[in-house]
């Protein structure tokens, strides 16, 4: 295998003796290299491909932004990391794009190493360059208007408090994406994971999602032809009735406060794979939906045919690079085949995979048991010896359904 290759780009010489001081303990399969501009930086690019640029923003010249803009756009698959000193969150808010990841400075060596560890293993997790490459460009996905508009007519409100605020955020996939990438960089200073998106606009500050949203690029709404939107709707719908049902699963659990919050936020995200797919591939996505239409074929296994690889490994690829923990990562890779995830213990993953193929089956017209649960990766459940916690789970669940179809 091939050594990873990382640039790390600072104007002040003494920044980069330090960050090769920190490196030098790191493993071999690493070159590591440094430019002392944005410049040389693009210069040493145009040389050799790197699959990690770590950069300074306040440089001399072209900024980090300007570099990390341009790396952007010429090799959109390098992994884009910002280490820096006092930013003001202005400035922040603007550079967001094109930053995978934000590092504050001074910047300890374990944390610098780990997230450059992370980033290079979700190269393992999806195998495919064009995909990779696809994803790796992503600054944001796009949001359904309906809820758009609802997040703008809230921050507008005398009434609005994060709260408000953070309820509607939580029903929208891309904006818990983005806001859940901002809040767990570096720059807001939080020590432990944000998965909860009401959560993350108490941090965030109401100040700083109104800029979000006013700035079109972050927040940004499906343009999509009308013949499509019902799929959209349906997406969404899913989506919030998989968050319903992890939550009453990770409750049966006893899952602590962490753990309920990343089961719900992986329930919302783990389709947002099919995002990435339906507004970056779109010819091949509608070859998927033709296909997925005439054959009845899951839509994963119709992906692996058409793309080589599925929306689930696409969706974790994109939340890994943005910074979202690992079990909300693992639960998005593996929710159609849990047997790939090496754990042993009842996690996120166990709630989103149950709760995806009991929402799916809630279609059939009075659903026995068996209807529901058909699906469910038994050996998995069994290798987690959770096999009898099922019926408790279909109880749950029920009511859950039910308790949807009351309220609609
Ligand atoms: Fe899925
Ligand atoms: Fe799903």
């Amino acid at each position: 295998m091939s050594k990873i290759r990382i640039m790390f780009v600072d104007d002040e010489p003494k920044v980069l003796r330090g960050i090769k001081r920190m490196m030098m303990t790191v493993q071999h399969d690493w070159v590591i290299n440094f430019a002392e501009s944005g410049d040389k930086a693009l210069e040493m690019l145009a040389l050799e491909p790197y699959e990690v640029i770590v950069s300074d923003i306040r440089m001399p010249g072209m900024s980090g932004i300007e570099l990390l803009t341009e790396v952007k756009n010429k090799y959109p698959s390098t992994v884009r990391i910002a280490l820096s000193g006092q930013v003001d969150n202005k400035d922040f808010i603007k550079s967001v794009g094109p930053i995978h990841q934000f590092l504050s400075k001074p910047c300890n060596a374990i944390t610098l190493k780990s997230t450059i560890v992370r980033a290079c293993a979700l190269r393992s997790l999806l195998d495919n360059e064009r995909l990779t490459r696809i994803t790796s460009e992503m600054e944001s996905l796009p949001s359904l208007p309906d809820y758009y508009k609802k997040l703008l007519e809230e921050i507008a409100s005398k009434d609005a408090s994060a709260k408000s605020v953070g309820k509607i955020v939580s029903q929208d996939m891309s904006m818990t994406a983005k806001l859940l990438q901002l809040v767990n960089s570096a720059f807001f200073g939080v020590a432990r994971h944000i998965s909860d998106p009401a959560q993350a606009v108490m941090i965030l500050g109401m100040n700083v999602v109104r800029d979000l949203a006013l700035m079109t690029h972050t927040f940004s709404q499906f343009k999509i032809s009308h013949d499509k939107k019902y799929l959209l709707d349906a997406l969404w719908n899913h989506s919030i009735k998989v968050t319903g049902l992890s939550e009453k699963i990770a409750r049966a659990e006893d899952f602590g406060k962490e753990m309920l919050d990343e089961a719900l936020t992986a329930g919302l995200l783990h389709d947002i794979g099919k995002l990435v797919l339906a507004s970056k591939v779109q010819s091949d996505y509608d070859k998927i939906l033709k296909e997925i239409s005439q054959s009845g074929k899951p839509a994963h296994e119709v992906e692996y045919d058409i793309i080589g690889a599925s929306h689930a490994e696409v969706g974790a690829y994109l939340l890994g690079l943005w910074g979202l923990s690992d079990s909300i990562v693992e639960a998005i890779a593996y929710h159609h085949d849990p047997m790939k995830s090496p754990g042993s213990k009842s996690s996120c993953l166990t709630a989103v995979h149950v709760s995806n193929v009991i929402a799916m089956n809630s279609h059939k017209l009075k659903p026995t048991d068996e209807d529901l649960i058909d699906g469910i990766c038994m050996e998995y459940l069994e290798k987690l010896g959770l096999v009898d916690r099922l019926p408790v789970w279909l109880k749950t669940c029920r009511e859950e359904l039910l308790e949807d179809i009351n309220n609609a």
